[in-house]
């Protein structure tokens, strides 16, 4: 399992479309552990594969570590094929977005198919944080940041201070 570099915006990748996967194959499974290894590398709780750079439908979420122990779950060509009218609004944050922390509101409740691991179809109903973290995640599958959600005003100024940040390193 390899920690591999994490994308931070400004960055056209993290706006490409990803595509299905295929077959859930050794390959796609090495991927999930890598993108696994680097979610806990960097103190995450979701990661999409796009934020290292592959452009495939792969999502791997951790909500609770129990007892330090890692059980991370991966969601492979994820769809929600239900959503709550009613809303939920929750903070969030995100490892390609470091520093910025806003309110989102997005539907309270999804249903959601997706193939596990080992390539067999499941279904979920989720709520709560996993409900808004799913969400989030499949977002990037479809190139959409969470600051995106926001008002055109306070995006803009989370994309100059990202900006701003990402020159102060490129310098250092
Ligand atoms: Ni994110």
């Amino acid at each position: 399992m390899t920690v591999r570099p994490i994308l931070t915006a400004p960055d056209p990748r993290l706006q490409a479309v990803s595509t299905d996967v295929d077959a859930v194959t050794d390959e796609i499974r090495t991927l999930v552990d890598d993108m696994a290894e680097s979610m806990y590398a960097a103190d995450g709780i979701g990661l999409a594969a796009i934020q290292i750079g592959v452009a495939k439908r792969v999502l791997v979420i951790e909500l609770d570590k129990k007892d330090g122990k890692k059980n991370p779950v991966a969601y492979i060509n994820p769809k929600v094929t239900w959503a709550s009218d009613e809303t939920a609004v929750f903070e969030e944050g995100c490892l390609s977005v470091p520093e910025i922390w806003d309110d989102v509101e997005r539907p309270a409740r999804i249903k959601a198919e997706y193939l596990d691991r080992n390539g067999k179809k499941q279904t979920l109903e989720a709520d709560g944080l996993l409900a808004t973290c799913l969400q989030h995640e499949m977002d990037h599958l479809n190139g959409v940041l969470f600051i995106d959600h926001l008002s055109r005003l306070k995006k803009s100024m989370a994309v100059r201070k990202l900006t701003k940040a990402k020159k102060l390193k490129e310098t250092a």
